[in-house]
Parts: structure tokens; sequence; C-alpha cells
């Protein structure tokens, strides 16, 4: 019978989202942990004994291991960029948490040098796997809501005081690249991006009301797309308690309204209708690390495929880039007060 080969991952940063790095790699029967890199000795020792793997201080040494094919980036946002240069530069396939980092040349670099040593790398956008998105997708490519005329990303979320104090890089203009569109809100930025298509130009706010913070922790954008829709996007962190994100998305033939990643109500004129109550999810809106695993573990099984058979990850660089120019026009747009056109 025939056995794919087994993949060798090594994670880098054991922070928070790497329970779901390391969770998703040990739930598939083809992966495999065998490295991780933190600079806490105590996180290197508890990893050792744990997970039975080896554990470096600096991830310039994990990348080296011969054995190793993968490498995961579990670092804050602002320093993805030098750990994804020594994975390709090792000839290692890389797999970035999101956003891909905080500015589009910083994750030029990435891509670029990804490219130059011909490894593949792949960006964490766990939302794009969940059922019903990707029976709204199915819809819009049949046709099902007709041409496309307005989709709306709303990510009125909350977060404390003590969730930005809690490390030295959240909120920051160097480690988070701002905060609540370029963290929070760019899952749905990317939903919305993914379903509607390019955008032609964008018109933004942020602000800073609520936390003290150098990033906005509210943004409101109106969109113009490629394909003539209008589109509105508002995201923030100071909205108590948190509510369910919401992506809808309208047609001329019918819409599709997404609530915490379910779709909670569909009506076509060829017939699809219904409106259910979103079941009790709060998503992340108002914790942290309300974040399903299965997700991750459904990404990592179509990355690991495609760097088995040779193919680009469905979210590579280039689709990971689109959400993270969107926000960088959304705050170029605010800081200059002018329309902002995409190339
Ligand atoms: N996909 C998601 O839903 C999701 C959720 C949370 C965070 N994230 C992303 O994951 C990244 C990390 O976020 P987090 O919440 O886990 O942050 P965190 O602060 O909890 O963890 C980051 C870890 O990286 C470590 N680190 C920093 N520099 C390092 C280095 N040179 N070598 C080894 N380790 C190093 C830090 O010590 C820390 O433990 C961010 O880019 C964030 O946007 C994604």
């Amino acid at each position: 019978m025939f056995k794919p080969r087994i993949l060798n991952f090594g994670v880098i940063g054991l922070g928070n989202i790497s329970s779901h790095h390391i969770g998703a790699i040990q739930a598939l029967p083809d992966c495999r942990l065998i490295a991780v890199s933190s600079r806490s000795e105590q996180k290197r020792m508890k990893a050792e004994s744990q997970y039975g793997v080896k554990a470096f201080a600096d991830f310039n040494e994990m990348v080296q291991l011969p054995e190793l094919d993968v490498v995961c980036i579990c670092t804050p946002s602002g320093q993805h960029l030098d750990a994804c240069l020594a994975a390709a530069k090792a000839g290692k396939h890389v797999i970035s948490e999101k956003p891909l980092e905080i500015s589009v040349e910083r994750a030029q670099r990435m891509i670029k040098a990804c490219r130059d040593a011909k490894v593949k790398l792949a960006c964490i956008f766990q939302n794009r796997y969940s059922n019903d998105y990707q029976r709204v997708c199915d819809l819009v490519k049949q046709g099902k809501l007709g041409k496309l005329i307005l989709g709306n990303a709303y990510i009125k979320w909350y977060r404390n005081d003590a969730y930005y104090q809690a490390t030295d890089w959240r909120g920051t203009l160097l480690g988070d690249g701002g905060a609540a569109l370029i963290n929070q809100s760019i899952h749905t930025i990317d939903l919305l991006l993914n379903v509607m298509g390019p955008v032609q130009s964008v018109s933004g706010k942020t602000r800073t009301l609520t936390h003290a913070i150098e990033g906005e922790d509210i943004g409101t954008a109106i969109l113009e797309f490629k394909n003539g829709a209008l589109g509105t996007i508002e995201g923030s962190t100071s909205i108590f308690a948190g509510f369910p994100e919401r992506l809808e998305i309208h047609g001329d033939e019918g819409s599709a309204v997404m609530e915490a990643g379910k779709i909670v109500a569909l009506k076509t004129r060829q017939g699809d209708a219904f409106e259910v109550k979103a079941e009790n999810s709060n998503s992340g809106s108002s914790n942290p690390m309300a974040i399903d695993l299965e997700l991750h573990i459904a990404q990592f099984r179509e990355i690991s495929g495609a760097i088995r058979n040779d193919r680009e990850p469905e979210v590579n660089g280039e689709e990971a880039l689109k959400a993270l120019q969107l926000v960088r026009a959304i705050y170029e747009s605010s800081r200059s007060g002018n329309e902002i056109v995409l190339e």
C-alpha cells in the first residue's frame, strides 16, 4: 500500500498559537514534530520532555537540521521575516502565521526568498477551511448569488488592557504593525477578499480610542472592488463585550451571511433559503484563544499535500499578501486622508 512520505516539522516560537501548530502536526499521521525553537529555557526543557523533540535557543541552528522539512513560524508578526529568511536559506518549506508580516515590503521579501530557494511558503488563514465558508465560496462560484454587488466584514471584538500588556509586541507598530485590523480583523478581511475578488480602491479611517497602544483599536473602510461591487469593513478590539464576527455577501440573485464561521442566513432567488440563530459560539470575539484546532488541522492537511505533491499551497505568499496590502492601504488612507488605489 502507498504510504505518504513523513514530513518533519520544526516550530519557531512557543507562545499562544504554537499549540495549534503542534496540535495540527500531531493530528496528521504523515506529519511529525521533530524540533522547536524558543528563547525560554523553561519552555525548551518542557518541549523536550513533553514531545521528545530537539529544542533550540536559536532558530538559525534549528533550521540546519538535515532531516527537517518544514518550519512553522509562530513568532510575533514583525519577526516572521527573519525566521523565514533563515528557513528558506536552509532549503526548508515555510508555514507562517498570519499576517504574513507587518508590511508589504517585508512580506514580499519572504515571498522572494522562498521562490528563490524553491521552497513552498504558506500562510495560516484557517477560517478559509470552515465547511460553511467553503459552501459560500461554492455558491458564489456556481453563480447562485448572481453578480456580486456588496460585501461587508464586521469584526466587533473586544480585547482588554491585560491582553495588550501581556506581551511586548501586541498593539505596537514594530511588533504587530498596527492592532485591530492587522491582527484580529485580517482573518475576516481575507475571507471577504477571497469571495469578492480584488479591491480597486479604498478609503479608511482608523483611531485608537480605548487602549494605551500605538496601533488602532477601531477602524472602518469603504471599498470598491474591481468587479464594480462595493464593500465595507468595520474592525475593532474595543467593542465590549465582543460580538461574533460577520461576513455578509450580497449578489443580485441572493445573499449569504456568516457569523463566527457559520452560515446564519442564505437566501437565493433559486430557492435556497434559511435563517438560523448562530450557535453559541463567540469565536475569538472576546477570548483570544477561542480558536478551533480543527481548522488549523484542515489547513495543515492542505499544505502538507501541496508540499508532497510539489504544488502551490492554496494560501501561498501571494495569496496571503492580498489582505495585508488592503490593511496597509486602509492605514495609508487614514494617515493621508486620501482614497488609495490598489495596484
Ligand atoms: N491564526 C490565528 O488565529 C492566530 C491566533 C493568534 C496568533 N496568531 C499569530 O501568531 C503569531 C504569534 O502570536 P501569539 O499570540 O502566539 O504570540 P505570543 O507572544 O504568545 O508568542 C510568540 C512567541 O514567540 C517567541 N519568540 C519571539 N522571538 C523569538 C525567536 N527569535 N526565537 C524563538 N521564539 C521567539 C516569544 O518568546 C513568544 O513565546 C502572530 O503573528 C499572530 O498574529 C494567529
